[in-house]
């Protein structure tokens, strides 16, 4: 066993059974100031004020007044990708718009057109340095999509990496596929959905959850609707990209499906909102990508208040969020969306778990969860986390 003491502030507490939090839950947290924590086996054992500490750790780390928090739960990742975008972030400077980029070729198709050109051992290579340095940055479970092969070969390319990547990190790793990110090069819509559909054995195969970019200019409801339910039967649970372009109908296709999450929603309305109330469906914010396009910021404070929960993920990708820093989400959620410390840590934390169907395991300092933990320097506290947003805090990361 190892504990933990004297530690400054014990943060993200949450009793057992609690898979998510909504509403006003979300500006709550359990905190124990001067507390310890054990685990073994990579299991969280106990944790409570130091004077009730365990004497007799042969194994003790002493946290002289640092802070301790879950994990990073990142839901929503496309770290999986080859070569570099740089030129296109050229262009976005001298003025065009992501969707301009896109246009001209750029965008999706250029990471799909790098990515098949490179081999499977690359290209685990190039992401395992992006997930290794996420870990570092104390992200300890993400799901990563696939989306830049475009083609049966490639897209299973990618899923066979986010495989290996997961069988090789000690993060916890979930799979998504996401044949429909673009329309892959020499295709109508419709003959590319049609291959996507085909592609669903073989994916069901790698992957855990199935998702679509529902969006103008990319799958319309209809396509999504299509791809969703012929993914069904192979039990793959949709995590829909939604509202970040336009008021694509995604958020409704998505609920009406028994999707997982609803990713993106910088575009929504009343209509989102009241079809969300009531479902299981985790509304997801990448403000990473608000932030680099300079697009509207999703109003999260709306869903908050409407009494809804909301999980923040990082979006990392080269096109639209080229950072996978969940400390850097939760700044930008405080500064930018008005959202408290508190609502920013559950967010990225216990509702990211559920965006990955994981909350039971891990999301939250709960007592026989995951023990994946991040220790902080001397001197931490959760509102300086987003506060001083830029300087280093992490001491260690353990994992389970
Ligand atoms: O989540 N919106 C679609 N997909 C990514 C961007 C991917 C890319 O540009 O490479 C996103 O923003
Ligand atoms: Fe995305």
């Amino acid at each position: 066993m190892t504990t933990i003491i004297n530690i400054g502030e014990l943060v993200g507490i949450v009793p057992e059974g609690i898979l998510r939090k909504q509403g006003p839950e979300m500006d709550e947290t359990g905190i124990i100031r001067n507390a310890f924590i054990s685990f073994a086996n990579g299991r969280i054992v106990d944790f409570g004020p130091m004077d009730k500490a365990p004497g007799d750790n042969i194994d003790c780390i002493d946290a002289r007044g640092g802070m301790v928090l879950p994990g990073f739960c990142d839901s929503h990742t496309h770290i999986v990708w080859a070569g570099s975008r740089d030129g296109e972030f050229l262009d976005k400077i001298r003025g065009l718009s992501y969707e301009q980029i896109a246009a001209r070729g750029g965008g999706i198709l250029n990471s799909s057109d790098l990515l098949n050109r490179s081999s499977e051992d690359s290209l685990y290579e190039q992401s395992m340095a992006r997930v290794s340095e996420v870990m570092a940055k104390g992200t300890t479970s993400l799901e990563i999509k696939s989306g830049y092969g475009l083609n049966p070969e490639g897209e299973m390319k990618m899923l066979r990496v986010i495989r290996q990547i997961r069988e090789s990190v000690p993060a916890l790793v979930k799979s998504t596929f996401l044949g429909a990110h673009a329309i892959g090069r020499g295709h109508t819509r419709e003959e590319y959905v049609r291959a996507v559909i085909e592609m669903l054995p073989d994916a069901a195969e790698l992957a855990d959850f199935v998702d679509v970019f529902c969006d103008e200019g990319f799958f319309t409801t209809d396509d999504t609707a299509r791809i969703l339910e012929a993914a069904a039967p192979y039990g793959l649970r949709p995590k829909i990209h939604a509202n970040e372009l336009a008021l694509s109908g995604g958020v409704q296709v998505g609920v009406a499906h028994g999707a997982l999450s609803v990713d993106h929603l910088e575009r929504t309305m009343e209509a989102e909102i009241e079809v969300l109330k009531g479902s299981a469906t985790m509304p997801t914010m990448l403000p990473g990508s608000s932030f680099f396009l300079g697009i509207p910021f999703a109003e999260a404070r709306k869903f908050i208040d409407a009494g809804l929960g909301i999980a923040l993920a990082s979006d990392y990708n080269p096109g639209s969020s080229p950072s996978g820093d969940m400390r850097f989400v939760m700044a930008l959620v405080c500064i930018r969306m008005r959202l408290t410390p508190t609502e920013a840590l559950n967010a990225v934390t216990l509702n990211g778990a559920y965006a990955m169907g994981l909350s039971s395991e891990c999301g939250s300092i709960t007592r026989g969860k995951r023990a994946d933990l991040i220790l902080t320097e001397p001197g931490w506290t959760l509102t300086k986390l987003p506060y001083l947003y830029q300087t280093p805090f992490i001491r260690s990361v353990y994992f389970a």
